[in-house]
């Protein structure tokens, strides 16, 4: 399975912060959010990933990643011009993909959990022997902000509305989604939605259609923090800081899932380390 980040978007309600630099690039607490994204992706073991973002963000992306090598990843970078939806992205990522199934997560979604390893594996299993797209669903306390799913009792999808007036369930649909290789063939042939967006809802949609669309609980016990206000984002930082604080480990460091995972040999590691300079986040490293 390769994996897509869709780190674009305009980021307007970030303004001014976001007015020269791109979102997924701010700091969330000690490292830049896009590393929260990533993280989720090695850990499901995914090494060949895709960063879409704008032609004018692209660059940045690139001088803080490269080739992905330090990281044993393979990175590749794509631009889309103008934020025209998530959907979009499986149009531009058509040659990256060829013929694998794939997943996607949104650059400013961060996730945490105990068992969200094994909840990852899960979902991918469920693509590559079930041909079935997985989602995941978040309860919230404002679900007409987002895609909203509702379910019968037994867990199976009746419907998804993006930003309803009137949300059916308080279940959010979140920036993580596995799907099958059809979902390049689904995607472009989605037509724009009101807003001018081709809509990751119309997608799903599709393979709820179909009978080919799983949705999995993210109950309690796991943490999906998105960053897209001043508010959201200062409660990301301070998630982070109480939490890495506590237990004396990071969220979403990258260069030690790599070493962990077994992505890069020590030597590499080390070389990553010397890179960092004096900060607290090379000290946690060193000792590591
Ligand atoms: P949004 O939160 O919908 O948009 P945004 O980040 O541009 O923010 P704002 O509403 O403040 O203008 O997007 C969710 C994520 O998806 C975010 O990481 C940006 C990204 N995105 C793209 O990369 N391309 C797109 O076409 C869209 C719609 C979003």
């Amino acid at each position: 399975m390769k994996a897509i980040i869709l780190a674009g978007g305009a980021g307007t309600r970030l303004h001014p912060i976001t007015k020269v630099i791109s979102k997924q690039l701010l700091p969330v607490y000690d490292k830049p959010m896009i590393y929260y994204p990533m993280s989720v992706l090695m850990l499901a073991g995914i090494r060949d990933i895709l960063i879409i973002s704008t032609p004018h963000d692209l660059p940045n992306f690139r001088n803080l990643f490269g080739d992905g090598s330090q990281l044993g990843l393979r990175l590749s970078y794509a631009e889309q011009p103008r934020p025209e939806g998530l959907a979009q992205a499986f149009i531009i990522g058509k040659e990256f993909i060829g013929e694998d199934d794939v997943c996607m997560v949104l650059g400013d979604n961060i996730f945490f959990g105990a068992g969200l390893q094994g909840m990852l594996r899960e979902a991918i299993q469920t693509v590559e022997q079930e041909n079935k797209a997985v989602i995941f669903g978040y309860y919230v306390d404002d679900p007409h902000r987002y895609g909203v799913a509702e379910m019968d009792k037994d867990g199976n999808v009746l419907s998804i509305e993006e930003k309803p007036k009137h949300p059916k369930s308080n279940f959010a649909v979140v920036g993580l989604y596995f799907y099958p290789n059809s979902v390049v063939k689904i995607a472009s042939g989605v037509k724009p939605s009101a807003r001018g967006e081709l809509e990751i809802t119309t997608v799903n949609q599709e393979y709820l259609d179909k009978q080919q669309l799983k949705l999995q609980v993210m109950s309690r016990g796991y943490a999906w923090l998105d960053t897209g206000t001043h508010e959201a984002l200062t409660d990301a930082t301070e998630f982070v800081k109480v939490l890495e604080k506590r237990t004396s480990l990071k969220i979403a460091c990258l260069e030690e899932i790599a070493l962990r995972m077994g992505y890069i040999s020590r030597e590499t590691f080390m070389e990553n380390v010397e890179a960092l300079g004096k900060s607290s986040y090379a000290e946690y490293l060193k000792k590591i």
